[in-house]
């Protein structure tokens, strides 16, 4: 190579790195300044008080993890498909069966499906979030292009499948974010087969009955254990169990069954 050549592409490469570097630079600074506008939204909104405050807190939450959108979801999305010990645990109470159809309400990424439901026969996701929807497919995407999985957009209150489609029905930290609940409940109970059973995470659990059935102030609904029991009844469960979720000791669980031909509701 001729000295001016060597020249050249010395000076390529010195180029090269300081365009990495810029990069990187930018990088850095877009990145710093997403953190440091998040942190300040959560400063803000969880010292925000009386009525309006509350208000704040709803919407960051909502947007954040209730049906997550915009940048927030983006993060919230992030963080909430990190949680495998909780899908993990979520796996352990559905006892899977190599022939069950399993329907996961409210899936966001589905993290329970993609890591714990490989031996099942077919395994179907619902959520309203694109974001989630999007990680949901990418996540899943074997079994989709297998004809063994798919990702619906779609409510909790009205679910897009015949009665008896499903022989489980698992629902993690969704249940409280719904206006809706027990019909949600009743959903779910339709879609199952005679024998078909439910696990659901229902999120916090409160002690004082006086809150129980209302909506804290990060807009979740929270129930006490006799009223998480009777949400069941009255959908028309029955085995109806209440406990919590190995993952996390607040984390309020139920699980019951529909019952078998013959018994319980139509
Ligand atoms: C806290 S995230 C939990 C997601 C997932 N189950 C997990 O544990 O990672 C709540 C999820 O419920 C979904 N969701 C909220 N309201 C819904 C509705 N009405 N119908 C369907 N999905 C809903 C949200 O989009 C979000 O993905």
């Amino acid at each position: 190579m001729s000295a001016r050549c060597e020249r050249e592409a010395g000076a390529d490469v010195r180029k090269a790195d300081v365009d990495d570097g810029g990069t990187a630079m930018r990088r850095w600074i877009q990145l710093t300044g997403v953190a440091v506008v998040l942190a300040g939204t959560l400063v803000v909104v969880t010292r925000s008080k009386g009525t309006a405050g509350n208000g704040a807190r709803r919407v960051f939450w909502s947007a954040f993890a209730g049906v997550p959108s915009g940048r927030l979801g983006t993060v919230g999305a992030r963080v909430l498909a990190k949680r495998s010990s909780y899908f993990a645990a979520m796996a352990e109470e559905l006892a899977l069966q190599p022939e069950d159809d399993l329907l996961d309400v409210g899936c966001g990424a589905a993290g329970l499906l993609a890591q714990h439901a490989s031996q099942v026969r077919f395994v179907a996701g619902l959520d309203l979030s694109e974001i989630q929807l999007r990680m949901a497919r990418q996540n899943l995407a074997d079994r989709i292009a297998a004809g063994t999985g798919e990702i619906v957009q779609g409510d909790a209150t009205v679910l897009p499948w015949d009665d008896g489609r499903f022989s489980v029905v698992a629902s993690l930290d969704c249940v409280k974010f719904l206006r809706d609940p027990a019909q949600a409940l009743r959903e779910m109970y339709r879609v199952l087969r005679p024998g078909g059973r439910v696990v659901l995470g229902l999120g916090k659990r409160v002690k004082n009955e006086a809150e129980s059935s209302t909506v804290d102030v990060w807009g979740e609904w929270q129930w006490s254990d006799a009223d998480a029991r009777r949400l069941m009844d009255e959908a028309g469960f029955v085995d109806v169990v209440v406990s919590f979720l190995h993952a996390g000791p607040k984390e309020q669980l139920v699980r019951g069954t529909r019952p078998g031909a013959g018994q319980g509701l139509a």
